[in-house]
Order: C-alpha cells, then sequence, then structure tokens
C-alpha cells in the first residue's frame, strides 16, 4: 500500500515535471525543407457536463509529444495541427500577404470520450472552440516570440498560450534568426531609465527615404545624484531596419530620449529609450583596453512590426582605459541581418571618466584618412621639391662642365 502510493507520487511528479515542457515542432513541405517550426506551452481548462447540471473542471497542458499529421504548408496559407493523446488536436491557422503573417484562428478540438481526460464524462461528443488570438503583422521572414501568457476564452475552454515561439512561411528551410516581439513582451522588459531628459517630442518614425543628419546627443551616467559622470556618450544615432524586404531608418532624437546605465569596474552599460527605440551598449574593460561588447536595440516603428536586434559578441570602438574613443564619420554598425546602426559625430568613454570631462581620444580609422590626405600632399610636395633640387643640381653641373670644355 505505501509502496503503492509512493509509485503513484512520483509517476505524478515524473508527469508533472513532463507536463511543464516545452512542445517543439517541425513541418516540412512537400520538398522535404523546414516550412512551419513551432516550441510552444500550452495549457488547457476544460468544462464538461459529468451529470445533469453537473459540471467538472479538467487543466491539462499540450504534451510534449505530438502528431503534426494534417498540417499544410501552402504559399499563402498555413496549417499547423497537433494531435495528441485519445483523439484532441490544435490546429493552427495562418495566412501571409506581402511582408506580414498572422494567425488567423486556433481550432481547439476535444474528444470528450477519453476518461483518461475528461472522467465521468456524460457526453462521447467530440467537441472544438475556435479562437482569435491577436498574433499578426509577424514579419515574414521573422519568427513570432512572445513569452507573456496569452489567454484564450471561448465557451467553455480557457487556453493559455505562454514562452511562444512561432514561424510560418519558412524560407530557404531554416527557422530565420529574427524574431517579431509581441507588444506584452515589449512593455514589460521597459528599462527603468535612472536620469529623464524630457519626452515631450512627437514620434520621429516618418520613414521618409532622406532623413536629416541626427542630432547628437549628450549621455552621461553618474555613480549618484551628487558625483560627476562615470560615463559620458556623444553621438547622433541613426538606426536601419527591415520591413519585410524594404528597410526604413529612423533617426533617435536626443530630446526625446531617457538615459539610464551602470558603471562598473569590468563593465558599463548605457541604455537609451525613446518611444520607438530601445538600446542598451554594453562596454568592457579588458584591463588595458576598453571596446564595445554588447548591443541590444528594439525598434518600435508607429506602424509595422517591432525589431529585435542583438549582437553580444562585438569588439569594436576599442580604446585604452583611461581615454575616449572618437569617431567624427559616419560609422556603419551592422547588429544583425535586419538591423544596421549608423553613429554620427560619435565620442565614448565608459570607464574612468574624470572630472565630468572627455578624456584624450583614440580616433576612428575612418577620421584618420583625414589626416592622411595631407600627410600623403606633403609627401607628394616633398618628392616634387626634391626632383626639382636634383634637377637643378644636375643642371647646375652641365652648365659647368660646358663652361670648361668651352
Ligand atoms: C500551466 O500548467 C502547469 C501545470 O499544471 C503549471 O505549472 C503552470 O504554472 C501553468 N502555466 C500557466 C501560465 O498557467
Ligand atoms: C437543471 O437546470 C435547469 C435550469 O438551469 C433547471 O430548470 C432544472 O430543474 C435543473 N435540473 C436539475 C435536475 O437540477
Ligand atoms: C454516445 O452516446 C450516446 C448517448 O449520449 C449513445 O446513444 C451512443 O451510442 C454513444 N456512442 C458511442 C460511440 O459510444
Ligand atoms: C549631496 O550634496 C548635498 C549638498 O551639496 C549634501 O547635502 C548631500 O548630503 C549630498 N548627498 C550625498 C549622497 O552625498
Ligand atoms: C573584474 O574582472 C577581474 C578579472 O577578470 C576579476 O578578478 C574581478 O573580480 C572582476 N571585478 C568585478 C567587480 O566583477
Ligand atoms: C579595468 O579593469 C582593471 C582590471 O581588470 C581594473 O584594474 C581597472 O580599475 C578597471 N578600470 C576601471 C576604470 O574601472
Ligand atoms: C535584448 O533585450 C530584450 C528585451 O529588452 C531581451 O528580451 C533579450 O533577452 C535581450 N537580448 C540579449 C542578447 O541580451
Ligand atoms: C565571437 O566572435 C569571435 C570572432 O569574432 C568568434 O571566434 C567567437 O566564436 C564568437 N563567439 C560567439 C559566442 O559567437
Amino acid at each position: 500500500m505505501f509502496w503503492c502510493a509512493f509509485v503513484v507520487f512520483f509517476l505524478a511528479l515524473g508527469n508533472e515535471l513532463h507536463l511543464s515542457h516545452a512542445t517543439e515542432v517541425s513541418v516540412n513541405n512537400t520538398e522535404n525543407k523546414l516550412c512551419l517550426y513551432a516550441n510552444l506551452m500550452v495549457n488547457f481548462s476544460v468544462t464538461y457536463e459529468v451529470g445533469v447540471n453537473k459540471s467538472e473542471t479538467v487543466l491539462f497542458v499540450l504534451p510534449e509529444n505530438v502528431t503534426t499529421e494534417g498540417s499544410i504548408c501552402n504559399n499563402t496559407t498555413s496549417t499547423l495541427k497537433l494531435g495528441f493523446g485519445d483523439g484532441h488536436s490544435w490546429a493552427v491557422e495562418f495566412t501571409k500577404d506581402n511582408k506580414t503573417y498572422q494567425v488567423d484562428s486556433i481550432v481547439f478540438t476535444y474528444n470528450l470520450k477519453d476518461s483518461s481526460v475528461f472522467t465521468n464524462s456524460t457526453s462521447n461528443e467530440t467537441k472544438s472552440v475556435t479562437a482569435k488570438p491577436r498574433i499578426t503583422n509577424v514579419g515574414v521572414d521573422t519568427y513570432y516570440s512572445c513569452k507573456s501568457e496569452n489567454v484564450q476564452r471561448v465557451e467553455s475552454v480557457t487556453q493559455t498560450l505562454y514562452d511562444v515561439t512561432l514561424q510560418a512561411f519558412v524560407t530557404n528551410g531554416s527557422k530565420s534568426d529574427t524574431d517579431t516581439v509581441c507588444t506584452a513582451d515589449l512593455t514589460s522588459t521597459t528599462v527603468a531609465p535612472t536620469t529623464t531628459v524630457t519626452t515631450t517630442a512627437a514620434p520621429t518614425s516618418t520613414p521618409t527615404p532622406t532623413l536629416p543628419t541626427p542630432t547628437t546627443g549628450n549621455y552621461s551616467i553618474a555613480p549618484d545624484f551628487n558625483s560627476t559622470a562615470c560615463l559620458m556618450a556623444t553621438f547622433g544615432l541613426r538606426i536601419g531596419f527591415k520591413q519585410g524586404d524594404k528597410v526604413e531608418t529612423i533617426n533617435l532624437v536626443p530630446s526625446a530620449t531617457e538615459v539610464g546605465g551602470a558603471c562598473g569596474v569590468n563593465s558599463s552599460i548605457l541604455i537609451l529609450t525613446s518611444d520607438t527605440i530601445n538600446i542598451m551598449f554594453t562596454f568592457s574593460n579588458d584591463s588595458k583596453k576598453f571596446h564595445l561588447h554588447a548591443l541590444n536595440v528594439t525598434v518600435k516603428p508607429a506602424t509595422g512590426v517591432a525589431v529585435v536586434a542583438a549582437n553580444t559578441n562585438m569588439s569594436i570602438w576599442v580604446a585604452a582605459v583611461g581615454s575616449s574613443y572618437m569617431c567624427n564619420k559616419e560609422q556603419t554598425l551592422t547588429v544583425t541581418e535586419t538591423l544596421t546602426l549608423y553613429t554620427f559625430k560619435l565620442r565614448v568613454q565608459p570607464f574612468g571618466v574624470e572630472k565630468g570631462e572627455f578624456a584624450t581620444a583614440h580616433e576612428c580609422s575612418l577620421d584618420d584618412t583625414s589626416i592622411l590626405i595631407p600627410v600623403i600632399v606633403g609627401a607628394a610636395l616633398a618628392i616634387l621639391i626634391l626632383i626639382v633640387v636634383i634637377a637643378y643640381v644636375i643642371g647646375r653641373r652641365k652648365t659647368y662642365v660646358g663652361y670648361q670644355t668651352l
């Protein structure tokens, strides 16, 4: 008896652990290339009849092991159909237009005859409910990502979707590296700024092809209220990002940007937040030199889908600790395939700022060429003078020799 309870306990525990796993599936098209991908968790709550005017509610999760039979990949419509248990299924219908795709509906079908789930059910029917979750505007060739819970209540069924990664219309047979993040995730991860400048300016997302040069912003972080800056940065910033197959650009408006961050011994962080742009710079101090180590950028355009890009393996803006890094020329930083940063009149010092002033600057090679040009011109001039002098000397000697022979 005891033993039995023990086994049951462990089975239940095992089941519980098993249940908390995500469901990951890949569907290939007729050419055997990946066309649908999902990694997600779904909790179901279903109320069903167990007698006259008597009902029960059962909770269960989408199991780890599901079948994908009945899934279909077409050019503009796709269905991800996950079958599980005794005749239950969960089917997601996708449609696509030029730049984006969306989930039209989720059809959950459950078989009340399955007594392992619906104990004492008086019905032996198979029922279906259709939910319409708001999963829209997912950029083509990106995957939809949503850690937040998305709760769908339809009739006697409640479905909770969370930790969702979903990609339909996969191109080239491999899952995209870029995600379209759901708004719920974006609002829940907004960073708390330490310094507020102003937040009055209008959004800057008019995607005109000829954007003016972005305004240079001055940003600094102080360890506490009374201290002078420990991190300083000045630059103008433009971001280019893909929306479908179009590239759009947006400028950061310093007057409508909040500054946050922290100074550390081994790493310092600068966070800039505006209505449309959220960017985090992580600098590393490798004892003698510093560099920009990581960038995490979120662009939320007024229209279209949010773009998130992160690169945690960068080695740019290198200069000695105790000096600053400077690049007056426009600099292009490719963060990911879908997002590029352009900096203007850049100067940063993430470590060892004293008296609130920049230390001597290490200039980027782009700027160096402007110094190189006078050097080249000078060298050319020097050579020219040398040639003239040599020619003159040779000329003089010739005439001298001439005189002698005469
Ligand atoms: C989903 O169900 C599992 C197991 O019942 C539970 O641990 C988890 O907290 C539930 N998650 C949500 C978001 O309801
Ligand atoms: C069941 O509920 C209906 C109305 O909701 C009521 O008229 C009926 O008497 C109830 N039946 C029983 C057996 O309680
Ligand atoms: C389903 O239930 C109905 C009564 O509710 C019964 O007449 C029928 O035989 C059942 N069908 C099966 C396949 O069990
Ligand atoms: C900041 O400076 C003010 C006066 O200048 C002083 O009263 C206060 O104690 C200082 N605060 C800290 C945290 O040093
Ligand atoms: C900084 O890095 C050095 C060496 O990598 C390490 O010894 C030290 O503890 C680190 N300091 C902090 C504050 O993390
Ligand atoms: C940079 O790191 C070294 C050790 O890794 C440390 O001695 C030095 O103080 C750090 N510089 C600053 C400005 O924090
Ligand atoms: C980038 O930022 C987003 C949201 O702020 C976060 O979810 C994500 O984990 C970050 N990525 C990296 C690589 O730090
Ligand atoms: C980071 O980049 C270096 C070379 O630039 C490469 O060797 C290394 O594997 C990369 N690391 C990661 C985690 O991508």
